[in-house]
C-alpha cells in the first residue's frame, strides 16, 4: 500500500520478478489491484497484493471495498515515497489504512518502507531520515509496532528489509535457525546462511563466533548471485554453485533444500573444500 509513484510495484518486480532496478521506470500505474501468488520456502505461498496507489482506487480500498482489502491481512507493507510533496497525505492514508486494519486484521504485521533513499547521498542524512519517519510512525500507529526500514530499489537495503518481512512470516524459523547454528558449529564454519531459491532473499544466517551474522554483507553477496544467475540464465547455461578461494576463505553457494540455497563460508586453511562440500551434501537430507 502507498501512494502512486511511491514504489510498490518495482520493489515487487525486482524481488519476484527478475527486473532490474533500470526496467522499472517502463512500469505503467497499476490498475486497481495486481494480485500475485508466490511459491516460497517449499509450501509456503504468499498472496501478495498490490494496491495501485492512484486517488480513485484508494477512495474504493477505503470505502466499498475496505472488508475485502483489508480482512485477512497477514503483513501491511506500507510504502512512504521520500520525495512526496505532501508527506501529511501519505500519513493520513496510512492512518486510514491503519483504522481498517485494527478493525478487519488486528493481528497484522506492519512494516512501513521510507523508499527511494538513494535520493540522499549522506549516510547520516539517510539514518536521520528513518529516525524522524520512525518516531512519527510509531507515535501514531497505536496496537501495531511498525518495523520501519530506509529502501532503495539501487542498492541492498531493498533485500535486506524484504529479509526482515519474510524472517518473520515462515512459521518454523527458530527451528531452522536451530539447526543452522548447529551445522554451522559441528561443520567448524564461520558463517552459514540461507537463501530462499527463487529470490535469493536472506532467510536465516548464523556465525560461529560471538559476532553478530552481518545481513548487509549476505545481501551484497545475495544480489550478486542473483545478477550472476540471471546472466547464466541469459546465456542459457544454468547456473548451479559458486565456491571461491582465497588464502584467508572458502566460500560455498550450492543448492541445499528444494526451496533453498547454502552458503558456506569457512575461514580455517586447515578445512579442505571437499570436505565442506561433503558436509553440506551430508546434511541436505537432514534439512529437506
Ligand atoms: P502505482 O502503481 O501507481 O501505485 O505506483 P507504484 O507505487 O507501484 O510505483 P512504481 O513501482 O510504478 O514506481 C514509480 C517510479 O519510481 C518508477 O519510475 C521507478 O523506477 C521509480 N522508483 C521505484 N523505486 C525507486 C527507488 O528506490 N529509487 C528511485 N530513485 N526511484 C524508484
Amino acid at each position: 500500500m502507498g501512494r502512486s509513484g511511491a514504489g510498490k510495484t518495482s520493489m515487487r518486480s525486482l524481488i519476484f520478478a527478475n527486473y532490474s532496478a533500470s526496467d522499472t521506470r517502463r512500469l505503467g500505474a497499476t490498475i486497481d489491484v495486481e494480485h500475485s501468488t508466490v511459491q516460497f520456502m517449499g509450501d509456503l505461498g504468499l498472496n501478495i497484493w498490490d494496491c495501485g496507489g492512484q486517488h480513485k482506487y484508494l477512495d474504493n480500498y477505503l470505502n466499498e471495498q475496505k472488508e475485502s482489502i483489508f480482512g485477512n491481512v497477514e503483513v501491511l507493507i506500507f510504502v512512504f515515497d521520500l520525495e512526496t510533496t505532501n508527506k501529511d497525505r501519505e500519513y493520513t492514508l496510512y492512518d486510514e489504512c491503519l483504522l481498517n486494519l485494527a478493525q478487519y486484521s488486528r493481528d497484522a504485521k506492519v512494516y512501513c518502507l521510507v523508499h527511494k533513499m538513494d535520493k540522499i547521498l549522506d549516510s547520516d542524512q539517510k539514518a536521520a531520515m528513518v529516525e524522524t519517519y520512525k518516531k512519527a510512525l510509531n507515535k501514531r500507529s497505536d496496537m501495531f509496532q511498525p518495523g520501519v526500514y530506509g529502501t532503495s530499489i539501487w542498492d541492498h537495503t531493498l533485500y535486506q528489509a524484504w529479509s526482515q518481512i519474510v524472517y518473520a512470516l515462515v512459521p518454523n524459523m527458530a527451528t531452522i535457525k536451530r539447526h543452522l547454528s548447529n551445522f554451522c558449529r559441528l561443520t567448524d564454519a564461520a558463517e552459514v546462511v540461507l537463501f530462499e531459491r527463487a529470490t535469493f532473499l536472506v532467510v536465516c544466517c548464523t556465525s560461529g563466533d560471538e559476532d553478530e551474522p552481518q545481513l548487509e554483507k549476505y545481501m551484497t553477496i545475495s544480489q550478486g548471485i542473483k545478477h550472476y544467475r540471471n546472466t547464466c540464465t541469459e546465456q542459457t547455461s544454468p547456473f548451479r554453485s559458486v565456491h571461491i578461494r582465497t588464502r584467508a576463505y572458502s566460500l560455498f553457494v550450492e543448492p541445499f533444500t528444494k526451496s533453498t540455497y547454502i552458503l558456506v563460508i569457512t575461514a580455517d586453511p586447515e578445512i579442505e573444500p571437499a570436505v565442506t562440500k561433503a558436509n553440506i551434501d551430508a546434511a541436505r537430507s537432514h534439512f529437506a
